[in-house]
């Protein structure tokens, strides 16, 4: 495994479109641990393959650093509801911005053999869908916020930092 460096934004690979994945290889693979490993080292509870400079549709997510999600090729298949708070991206380092996002989001995905599963969450878990799954089709969270970027302020446990 190894600490891979994450794009930071203006990076033109960040804006764009992924592509889906087709089989899984030893090259997948390695990518797929080396994700987990770079999310956790920064700290983050989210992290998308073009994070990485992959234009691959893989996610890796992990809110509470016990539950290590992988999503291959995700998809939002039902939201409800509505959340406003502060969201970050380990692509937009030092910053946070408002984003309202859906409370509860289901997706579909594939999991590390390629077999379809469905995943739901709500709060941080249906937020971190949403802004993760933006990254592979080129977007980020800075595009949605409501009024200014902010610099970090001292660390809020209720904060989406990724
Ligand atoms: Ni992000």
């Amino acid at each position: 495994m190894a600490i891979r460096t994450i794009r930071e934004i203006g990076d033109p690979v960040l804006n764009k479109v992924s592509k889906e994945v087709k089989e899984i290889t030893p090259r997948i693979n390695e990518l797929i641990d080396d994700m987990f490993e770079t999310m956790y080292e920064a700290n983050g509870v989210g992290l998308a393959a073009p994070q990485v400079g992959i234009l691959k549709r893989i996610v890796v997510i992990d809110t509470t650093g016990e539950d290590p999600i992988l999503l291959i090729n995700p998809k939002i298949v039902e939201v409800r509801g509505e959340q406003t708070g502060n969201e970050g991206c380990l692509s937009v380092p030092g910053k946070t911005g408002i984003v309202t996002r859906p409370n509860y989001v289901k997706v579909v995905a594939q999991d590390e053999n390629l077999q379809t599963f469905e995943i739901e969450g709500e709060e941080l878990l249906a937020r971190a869908f949403c802004h993760e799954l933006e990254h592979l089709d080129g977007h980020l969270y800075v595009e949605k916020v409501e009024g200014d970027l902010m610099d970090v302020e001292p660390y809020d446990d209720d904060d989406y930092e990724e």
